[in-house]
């Protein structure tokens, strides 16, 4: 079993809310299972073959990290068969959620790690994501907190790492300071560029882009979203110093 990761305990919010209803922990105790990232095989330093583990040949791997209710996670998944998907949640409400959508739509092409991610992103291989999501990820606002915050430059190290040269980060949030510090962060990777020209670039929803729970509370509330869509430069063309990083790039963007 993975180690749990200990850089800050209280990483993620809660894990367990309200109880399940009977049919969804019918689903956890029955669907789950078979449908878990086989992390516990892995050897010391070893890591998972993604294209092995799904019933068919996949084209592309995606991750979506804190998939809340499943909602973008099996809506891509139904959209795209031809993509394996992982999806990595901690609240059993929201796996639950997801669980019974997957049984509902019949899609076989997502795999589930319903424990912390930090537990999947080092058994996963270089190069093997296509795209990264991070929609909606817990703001904390407080600075004392900013550590747990799932954008920061550790973690970009590690998604930099698993994505293939020109896949994709999306990050969105209705939280502008989260907005700031994810791009702050991210553009002074030097791993990653903004892909956006201009401002409806990030304030529009891509047309791809499936709407996710908190998302809809967020614009129920008036709070427009910003969707950040940055992507991986080509291994061989990543500078090495920020200085080096193309000039212009996001320029006018401001949020
Ligand atoms: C604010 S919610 C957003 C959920 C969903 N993406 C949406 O937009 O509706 C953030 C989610 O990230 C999950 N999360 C936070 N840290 C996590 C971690 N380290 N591994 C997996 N999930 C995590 C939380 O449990 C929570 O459900």
């Amino acid at each position: 079993m993975p180690e749990k990761p200990t850089e800050d305990a209280r990483f993620y919010g809660r894990r367990k809310g309200k109880p399940l209803r009977a049919t969804r922990q019918r689903l956890l105790d029955t669907m789950l299972p078979a449908l878990t990232l086989p992390l516990a095989g892995l050897g010391e330093g070893e890591r998972l073959d993604p294209h092995g583990l799904f019933p068919r040949p996949v084209d592309q791997l995606w991750l979506e990290i804190g998939f809340g209710g499943g909602e973008h996670l099996v809506a891509q998944a139904a959209a795209h068969p031809e993509v394996g998907l992982i999806g990595s949640e901690v609240f059993a409400y929201g796996v639950g959620k997801a669980l019974s959508q997957i049984d509902e739509t019949g899609v076989d092409n997502i795999r589930l790690w319903p424990e912390d991610v930090r537990q999947v992103l080092p058994a996963l291989p270089d190069g093997c994501l296509q795209r990264l999501f991070v929609l909606f990820p817990d703001p904390w606002p407080k600075r004392r907190h900013a550590r747990r915050r799932m954008i920061q430059p550790a973690r970009l190290d590690d998604f930099a790492r698993l994505l293939a040269d020109g896949g994709e980060l999306r990050v969105a949030s209705d939280d502008m300071g989260y907005v700031r510090w994810t791009l702050m962060h991210v553009t002074a990777h030097p791993a990653f560029r903004w892909t956006a020209q201009g401002p409806t670039d990030w304030r529009e929803r891509p047309a791809d882009w499936v709407e996710t729970r908190y998302e809809a509370k967020a614009l129920l509330a008036g709070r427009k979203p910003a969707y950040l869509i940055f992507r991986r430069r080509p291994r061989a063309a990543v500078p090495g110093t920020l200085a080096e990083a193309p000039a212009g790039e996001g320029a006018d963007n401001n949020p």
